[in-house]
């Protein structure tokens, strides 16, 4: 039988730094009013100048794998998520498998928006279930922050940064994901896009100009789209794992916009009071929105081990999804903090494998193969 993929750890990380609504009302034409009935928001966390979507992974993995108590050379694979990459390439999930000093995992990025995670999730979940990796390791992170144009309030006002992570285990026991649903819709992607940098308009003076490095989004069709797509994606799931609307105990969804949650629950019929949201006090992190919204269901007490919950998102792309796990819980014990050393061994390990690459090219460059 195939085994099953727990979730076993949970992390976050957000910036300190706050932007509220009336922070942005001094920068520009907006009010706090305006953007709390639209959106929901009331502030957002801003990364420092310092922090970026790596280190804010970084921060997340380190939380959820301390919950799981596993240690970064255990894990098998690490997928992250992300529109806002730390490059093109190498891949943010690269420099965090570096970082964690996860020897033995196979890391790459996807980038579905932020429908991500889900799809992440997915790709995790059909890994272990083939039996061909036992642990991996699932972060969405962001830094839209540096992406919009700190002058269109009606993009501005929306994202937020911020990382979560999950952490999956095989198991023969029933339990964790147990069913997903990914789509998408290519013929949307220019509701919402990051025109410029990409091998469609390559960097230049011209595109710096145009503002075509900043997201654009025509927002009125974007929500007639994500409500729509929200209930079917929820639905589909459900029926998937041969469940109904009221086996489920919490819904979860992208947190994009308070409005477009409340038009999805209705489409549904559950209440709200089954539902997480936290987009007041984060913004719209794309793709982390869900992890986070997650690991504070669970501070807050409103996810429980055995209970039954549904991820549900939808991005750019255009993509949605959603996937439905039971929720695992902790195993009984403390948090076991990463070793100490951990930190240093991981940055002293990287240190060594540069060193023995120079070492490598400066041997082999006197026997250039290809010469
Ligand atoms: N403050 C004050 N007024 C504003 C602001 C603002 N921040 N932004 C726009 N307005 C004005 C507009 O200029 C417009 O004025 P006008 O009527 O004089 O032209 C008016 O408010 C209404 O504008 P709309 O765009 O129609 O406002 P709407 O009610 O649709 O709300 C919003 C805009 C919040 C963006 C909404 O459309 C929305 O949330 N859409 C979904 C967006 C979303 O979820 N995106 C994330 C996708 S996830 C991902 O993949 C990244």
């Amino acid at each position: 039988m195939s085994p099953y993929a727990h979730i076993i750890g949970w992390g976050m990380a957000v910036p300190e730094q706050v932007l509220t609504n009336d922070d942005l009302a001094k920068r520009m034409e907006t009010s706090d009013e305006w953007i709390q009935s639209r959106t929901g928001i009331r502030e957002r966390r801003i990364a420092e100048s310092d922090q970026t979507t790596a280190s804010l992974a970084y921060g997340a993995a380190c939380e959820a794998l301390e919950m799981a108590r596993l240690k970064p050379t255990e894990l098998d694979l690490i997928i992250v998520s992300t529109s806002s990459p730390e490059f093109i390439f190498p891949a943010t999930a690269c420099l965090v498998q570096d970082r964690l000093g996860a020897r033995k995992a196979g890391a790459f990025d996807l980038l579905a928006a932020c429908t991500g995670f889900i799809f992440a999730l997915n790709m995790g979940t059909q890994a272990i279930r083939s039996g061909s990796i036992k642990n991996a390791l699932i972060i969405g992170a962001e830094t839209l922050s540096r992406l919009v144009d700190w002058s269109d309030r009606s993009t501005s006002i929306l994202f937020g940064d911020g990382a979560g992570a999950f952490v999956l285990q095989a198991s023969e026991e029933r339990g964790g994901v147990i069913s997903s649903v990914m789509r998408s819709d290519g013929s949307g992607g220019d509701l919402l896009c990051l025109p410029g940098g990409g091998s469609h308009a390559p960097a230049s003076l011209e595109t710096v100009a145009a503002g075509k490095h900043y997201i654009q989004m025509n927002g009125r069709e974007v929500f007639r789209f994500a409500t729509r797509v929200m209930t079917q994606a929820t639905q589909e799931a459900i029926g998937a794992a041969d469940l109904k609307m009221d086996d489920i105990q919490l819904v979860i969804p992208h947190q994009a916009n308070l409005r477009i949650i409340e038009a999805a629950l209705r489409g549904l019929s559950i209440p709200m009071d089954r539902c997480m949201v936290n987009i007041d006090r984060y913004g719209n992190t794309s793709t982390a929105s869900i992890p986070i919204a997650t690991y504070e269901a669970v501070k807050q007490g409103r996810l429980k081990a055995g209970d039954k919950v549904v991820f549900v998102g939808f991005g750019a792309g255009l993509t949605w999804g959603a996937a439905v796990a039971i929720w695992s819980g902790l195993e009984p014990g403390a948090r076991k903090p990463l070793p100490v050393g951990l930190r240093f061994y991981a940055r002293l390990r990287s240190f060594i494998r540069r060193i023995m690459r120079r070492i490598d090219a400066l041997i082999w460059g006197r026997h250039n193969p290809y010469t």
